[in-house]
């Protein structure tokens, strides 16, 4: 693994940040934090869904569900209804149970303590990954973003800046390692919160994957891919293997007054738990 001469311009990117990054329905400004159960909800919503999607599905939920504990006093065939339309329903079925776990076992908290003693940071990550539908990425954005840790957050967009940023040419997924690596050597004390919100905005508004906008690019400067000139060349992607080609035969059983028979799908595989 090539180490990393690692300088960031954090306060660059702060700069931008404090002006250019958007309002967004679950988002505090440092030093205040959003909710855990607002930073989780949207986290989850946002797994494979854009941020434009996101917005009125949160406010919906939000406006039902103020709590975690009102969420989990849901019936769980409302939750899906109101999930509808926001595609991978295995989600919802987490989500809910997620929260179930938090009201019922956690006492509403998304952490719990055996004792009066505070919290270290990786009993929180630890802890947090032990929910349905929480993985890393997930419990380094609750602990970054909900409790002000310094936690190591890396979705597809800031693995993209910073690909280009300190110049890994490793294809992915082998450079995730080192990415983390670099992520984790120049976490900064100051706006932990912050921090992956501003990184994740300013990769989606200017380091984008396509005719990135480095004339305007406030870390250009000291980005490597930039100075050796092959930023649209990272990160570089394996090539891509052919998808199988996968034939099926599908029956529509309607009755002689036009209505269709539907079975509930089995929770696990392809469309779990839809109708079909
Ligand atoms: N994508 C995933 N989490 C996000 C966040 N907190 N802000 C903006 N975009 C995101």
């Amino acid at each position: 693994m090539r180490k990393h001469n690692i300088h960031f311009p954090t306060a660059r990117l702060y700069a931008w940040y404090d002006k250019q990054g958007r309002d967004l329905p679950w988002r505090r400004r440092w030093p205040e934090l959003a909710p855990a159960y607002q930073v989780w909800l949207s986290e989850i919503m946002l797994q494979q869904t854009v941020v434009a999607t996101v917005i009125p599905y949160f406010l919906d939920f939000t406006r039902r569900w103020p709590t975690v504990n009102a969420l989990a006093a849901a019936p769980l065939d409302d939750v899906l209804a109101a999930w509808a339309g926001l595609g991978y329903y295995a989600r919802a079925r987490n989500l809910h149970k997620t929260a179930v776990i938090v009201a019922n076992e956690w006492g509403g908290e998304f952490y719990y303590s055996d004792n009066d003693s505070s919290l270290c940071d990786n009993d929180l990550d630890r802890q947090l990954r032990t929910l349905p539908g929480i993985g890393p990425y997930t419990a380094g954005a609750i602990a970054a973003i909900a409790f002000g840790k310094q936690a190591v957050v890396v979705d597809g967009n800031i693995e993209r800046l910073f690909s280009r940023y300190f110049g890994i040419e490793t294809p992915l997924p082998a450079a995730k390692t080192e990415i983390m690596m670099a992520y984790q050597s120049l976490l900064p004390v100051g706006r932990p919160s912050d921090f992956p919100q501003a990184l994740m905005d300013f990769s989606s508004a200017v380091c984008t994957p396509k005719r990135p906008g480095c004339g305007n690019c406030c870390l250009a400067t000291s980005c490597i891919a930039r100075v050796k000139g092959f930023v649209e060349r990272l990160p570089t992607k394996p090539s891509k293997v052919e998808k199988p080609l996968r034939r099926a035969i599908v029956f529509v059983a309607i009755n002689h007054r036009g209505e269709f028979f539907l079975h509930q799908r089995p929770e696990k595989g392809l469309l779990g738990g839809m109708y079909g």
